[in-house]
């Protein structure tokens, strides 16, 4: 949770509009210190334009010893010389004018990513001498419609279980991509902006890319006009996946139903790929011919999970012979429900909205069954290099 510190309840509602879900309003400094205090997860709090100057300049410095990872942006009505010096020496992040909404924006995002780097290299001190790799999550059917941008979206909000594990959701879906409509984002920058990088790309870079959605949740959306696409060379989605598997313990991406050279970048830097069906024929028969061509190109058969969406539909098909023709065990059953499009529509996950869901319980189980798995618990797993796969990426071990 991040908080927009306010007395004027009008000026803090639009704040909130501004800055979206996951931030919570506050009418006194006296509360936002008592908030702090037992929220240690909380990573920005936006001052508003009515907040005595002195009381914010207080804070700031008291913060700055106490949390240091804290971000805090002030909104002034104008912005002298003075108060930006003034602001520096108390440690204020950013100083913005009260009416520049996309400023605003803009910084909250910028804070939340230094924060999350802060709190990565945080991890690699305690690690030790090693280098995580982030675990990687290609979301994948041949045939359209399947219902990969509701896995991938709802998969990585399910395990980033509100700020509990931070995880990045790529919109590979490169012309027609919709995790940001289905996330209700507004992203100043998509993966396009990574073309001009690709040979420098680093973290600092990447950090402008990244959309936040709500805590632990963050988003590197697709192009906004479909003939960008196009300009995206293959080179630069491996260099974002290999930069963004350093950056974050759990990378979901979504793709397009086709076998593009971006997917097959994508196939290569996964840990596991996440293979979807639904129970109809034309769907199964693509799965099958996808199985095939990923056995032809070697992806180990280990990584591959299959998924069922759909799977209570009454169509004449049960779940043994679907296993028959495929040959694979099914990973996960998605139930149907009218409530997953109901949720689209109105741009919150239903693992979010509705936690105890069917649908929800489904993917959360496969998330923390075959993603997660037994990560968490062993953590020397990231300390080695891989010796397994054929994938591009290898974990490196510090030297
Ligand atoms: N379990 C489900 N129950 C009911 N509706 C679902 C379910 N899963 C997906 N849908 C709906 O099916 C439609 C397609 O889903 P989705 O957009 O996730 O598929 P996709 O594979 O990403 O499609 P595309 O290939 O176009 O990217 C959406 O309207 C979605 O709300
Ligand atoms: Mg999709």
């Amino acid at each position: 949770m991040s908080y927009i510190l306010e007395a004027d309840p009008a000026a803090a509602d639009m704040l909130r509009a501004t800055l979206g879900m996951g931030w919570r309003i506050v009418g006194t400094m006296e509360l936002l210190r008592r908030h702090l205090t037992s929220d240690t997860e909380a990573h920005t709090v936006v001052i508003g334009a009515n907040v005595e100057q002195d009381d914010v300049f207080a804070l700031a410095q008291s913060l700055r010893l106490t949390r240091p990872d804290l971000g805090v942006i002030l909104l002034r009505r104008s912005i002298e010389t003075a108060l930006l010096t003034q602001a520096l020496r108390a440690g204020i992040r950013e100083v913005i004018g009260e009416r520049d909404l996309s400023g605003i924006r803009d910084a909250a995002h910028r804070s939340a990513t230094i924060a999350h780097a802060l709190h990565e290299q945080a991890h690699l001190a305690a690690d030790g001498n090693a280098t995580p790799l982030g675990r990687l999550v290609t979301v994948f059917a041949a045939k359209g419609g399947c219902g990969k941008t509701t896995l991938a979206t709802n998969l990585a909000a399910a395990l980033a279980d509100g700020g509990r594990r931070e995880v990045c959701l790529v919109d590979l879906d490169l012309a027609f991509g919709d995790v940001a409509i289905a996330l209700q984002l507004f992203p100043t920058h998509t993966i396009a902006d990574a073309v001009p990088l690709s040979d420098n790309l680093d973290e600092t870079g990447m950090v402008g890319l990244i959309t936040p959605h709500s805590p632990g949740l963050f988003t590197l959306v697709a192009p906004l006009e479909p003939g960008m696409a196009e300009t995206i060379p293959v080179k630069t989605i491996v260099a974002v996946l290999h930069l963004l598997k350093r950056m974050f313990p759990y990378v979901i991406v979504d793709t397009p139903p086709a076998f593009t050279d971006h997917v097959l970048a994508a196939f290569d830097a996964s840990d596991v790929l996440a293979l979807i069906a639904t129970l109809d024929v034309p769907a199964l028969k693509n799965l099958k011919l996808t199985l095939e061509t990923l056995d032809l190109l070697n992806y180990p058969r280990e990584k591959w999970r299959v998924l069922l969406n759909r799977a209570d539909s009454k169509v004449g098909l049960s779940l043994a012979d679907v296993e028959n023709t495929l040959r694979v065990p099914i990973s996960a059953q998605i139930p149907s429900s009218r409530d997953v499009p109901a949720s689209v529509n109105r741009g919150v996950p239903l693992v979010l909205d509705a936690p105890g869901h069917a649908v929800s319980s489904a993917i959360r189980d496969f998330g923390l069954r075959h993603v997660v798995g037994t990560a968490e618990r062993s953590p020397a797993i990231h300390r080695h290099p891989r010796t397994d796969g054929r994938g591009m990426f290898r974990r490196k071990a510090k030297t």
